[in-house]
């Protein structure tokens, strides 16, 4: 009896403990540039004087931070001024970064909080790799969970339930192994697969300045605002954060695979044979009580379970309904397609690229289209399809062609994007006729557009993406001459490995790729970063990577530009066309493309130091290596194919199919 009797308290109090920590799913605060960039929030505390003794203190403060050479952990904490001008202020890079790339994107989000908050005595920013924040308060050692942001990616996990029951002791077990981390790194990151699903990546950071209780507290309290059923998500805080994800983000070397214990067994019923022992009368008074018990359990838990479903399905909804309606609105019809192209009509076609022929179209509201018919078909299937159009049609940046969405028939998938009027750089950096046009300003823009649409697909974006076949006939001009990216995103269209690997199938462009890709199938960032050098020195040479392929001595355009270099006669590297005055900027641009074709892979800059490299003058530039020898190719090969195609490839480097295929845009 008396044990019936504490069971029912310990269900009643099981109730009033999770109603009270339902309401932990509060509404988030802070604002945040679409796609999550940059999330940040000023506190309304009383301002700060423009000009002042406070501000002044703030801006050497934070700048110290981003310029500090010394702390390599990617922890910052410090305060400066006395009294009422004193500012204390944290920065935390997340746990993987290195320190270069941790420094710009301290320098990014300081700039970008310093402009935003301007006047306020406390504001703190969150970007995707780190986080800035500073207070006229002591804010060292203390835990703070407030404001916070949520961050949840707006797909739903294939089977939330399964998803669930890797996700939260994931969570778990690495929180516990950030809190466990020493006073310089509070960090863990690692992945498990979902039984029959997707790999979910993880990782959990505090601010090193929390205690190991601290910490634990802090992403014990974030685990529960995380919310459920998406295959992603961040929620940020203060003093730590968590976030997850289906596909890798992190430096691989920073996480490795994590043993989920299999699920205890939930405790078998109060046990009728205990029962048996005792009297009948006994028997059935337990009995009812079990059934009673049972029956208060079963209808206590169906009303919090609406209660708390009635919450989250009030938060969720929106993005729900976004997600089925943004489907939606990604298909086209077959018809409409069709007659927009008329019939695919050759008048139409536009080229034939690797995946397809790419065809002009026009809506009926008089919206221009170019249409991908895909003519390889990936084993994917329509629901996956589906799934990562959305994805990609997410990615949006003015330096990336737009994907408007796509359309489903049987045996046709066709992508359909943003018509980008002007055509291709190919066009307009080869071509003598229009090569006029480009003067330095336009190319210097050009430069900066690729580098910033490169950072957004590498490191901004939800999705971490390699472009893999960057080369000037995907980079599109609009009207105004701005660069807009086309063709990324196909690797996750067609199934292929995402984030960085070995992998089976090379897509690229000789010239353009990276030598370990293109010898050994290895790609990574630094892959893109290697093709991105070559797109610059072509811009600034006009030249052609394979230009120089006939000549007796048989020099490349990396040869080239690194002999001119290193013999100081640099000028000779530039297109006659710009030769009137080199500027610092032609310099710095060469200076950067060597850089980004070093044969050394690690040299080699990340785009976030690219764009910083661009965008200041003042950040030094270290001294680049030996480029890679251009990859030079055996023209009596089997790759066949229309001029373009001919230096294009999409190789299959399994053992068992030795086709090979040329593969142009
Ligand atoms: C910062 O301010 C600019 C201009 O007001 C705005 O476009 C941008 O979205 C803001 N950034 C954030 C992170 O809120
Ligand atoms: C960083 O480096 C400076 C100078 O070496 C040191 O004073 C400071 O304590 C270090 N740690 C942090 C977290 O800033
Ligand atoms: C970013 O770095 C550059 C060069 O080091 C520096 O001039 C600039 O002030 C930095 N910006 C911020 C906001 O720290
Ligand atoms: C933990 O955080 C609380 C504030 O939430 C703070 O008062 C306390 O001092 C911290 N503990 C330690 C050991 O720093
Ligand atoms: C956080 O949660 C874990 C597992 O649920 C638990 O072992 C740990 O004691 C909790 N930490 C704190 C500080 O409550």
């Amino acid at each position: 009896m008396g044990s019936s009797r504490s069971m029912l308290f310990f269900i009643t109090l099981a109730i009033i403990i999770l109603n009270l920590v339902a309401p932990t799913m509060a509404q988030d605060d802070g604002t945040c540039t679409h796609e999550g960039e940059y999330c940040l929030k000023c506190s309304d505390t009383v301002p700060y004087t423009a000009g002042d003794k406070y501000q002044e203190n703030l801006n050497s403060l934070l700048s110290s931070f981003s310029s500090n050479t010394q702390n390599n952990s990617g922890f910052y904490s410090s305060s400066r001024g006395q009294d009422s001008n004193k500012v204390n202020a944290i920065a935390l890079c997340r746990g993987d970064l290195p320190q270069d790339s941790c420094q710009a994107w301290l320098n990014r989000s300081t700039h970008i909080l310093l402009q935003n908050c301007s006047t306020h005595k406390e504001a703190i920013i969150w970007a995707e790799r780190c986080m800035v924040r500073y207070s006229h308060e002591v804010i060292f050692g203390i835990e703070q969970t407030d404001p916070f942001k949520r961050l949840p990616s707006p797909n739903p996990a294939k089977n939330p339930q399964q998803f669930e029951v890797v996700l939260t002791p994931l969570l778990d077990i690495l929180s516990e192994r950030a809190a466990a981390g020493d006073s310089l790194k509070k960090f863990a990151a690692g992945h498990a697969p979902v039984p029959g699903g997707e790999t979910i990546y993880a990782l959990a950071q505090c601010t090193p300045d929390m205690d190991k209780k601290n910490c634990s507290t802090c992403l014990n309290k974030t685990i529960l605002d995380i919310g459920g059923g998406m295959n992603g998500g961040r929620v940020l805080k203060p003093s730590c954060n968590l976030r997850y994800e289906i596909y890798s983000f992190f430096d691989s070397r920073a996480g490795s695979l994590v043993d989920i214990p299999p699920p205890v067994p939930p405790p078998p019923a109060p046990a009728p044979e205990e029962a048996k022992k005792k009297g009948n009368t006994k028997q059935t008074v337990i009995i009812i009580i079990v059934v009673l018990v049972v029956f208060v359990t079963i209808f206590s838990s169906i009303c919090f379970f609406f209660r708390v479903r009635k919450r989250r399905v009030k938060l969720e909804q929106d993005e729900n309904s976004e997600d089925i309606s943004l489907v939606e609105s990604l298909q086209y019809d077959f018809e409409t397609i069709r007659s927009a192209t008329d019939d695919f009509s050759d008048a139409n076609k536009l080229g034939q690229g690797g995946f397809g022929a790419v065809y002009k179209g026009k809506l009926a509201n008089g919206r221009y289209i170019a249409v991908k018919r895909l003519s390889k078909n990936s084993e994917q299937g329509d629901r996956e399809f589906k799934t990562e159009v959305t994805l990609v049609a997410q990615l949006q940046h003015r330096n990336l062609v737009r994907l408007l969405g796509f359309c489903l028939k049987a045996g046709e998938r066709i992508l359909i994007y943003e018509y980008v009027p002007n055509t291709s750089l190919n066009h307009f950096i080869f071509d003598t006729t229009d090569h006029a046009h480009l003067d330095w300003e336009t190319r210097y823009k050009i430069i900066g557009g690729i580098a910033r649409g490169l950072l957004y697909l590498h490191e901004d974006s939800r999705l971490r993406i390699i472009h893999r076949d960057l080369k000037p006939s995907n980079i599109l001009l609009d009207e105004d001459m701005n660069p807009k990216i086309a063709d990324f995103g196909m690797a996750r269209l067609f199934m292929m490995d995402q984030t960085q690997g070995d992998t089976q199938t090379i897509v690229g462009t000789y010239g353009y790729m990276a030598p370990e890709y293109a010898i050994h199938g290895r790609f990574s960032v630094k892959s893109d970063i290697f093709s991105f050098g070559v797109l610059v020195l072509e811009i600034l040479s006009g030249k052609r990577i394979n230009s120089f392929r006939n000549r007796e001595n048989e020099e490349d355009l990396l040869s080239y530009a690194w002999r001119n270099w290193r013999d100081n006669t640099v000028a000779n590297i530039m297109d006659p066309k710009l030769r009137t005055g080199l500027g610092i900027e032609m310099m710095r641009c060469i200076h950067i493309g060597l850089l980004c074709v070093q044969e050394n892979v690690a040299s080699r800059p990340s785009m976030a130091s690219v764009v910083s490299m661009l965008s200041s003058h003042s950040v030094t530039l270290s001294v680049p290596s030996r480029p890679a020898y251009y990859l030079q190719y055996n023209s009596g090969s089997d790759l066949t194919g229309s001029d373009e195609s001919k230096n294009s490839m999409h190789v299959s480097r399994n053992k068992n199919s030795d086709f090979t295929e040329p593969y142009a845009r």
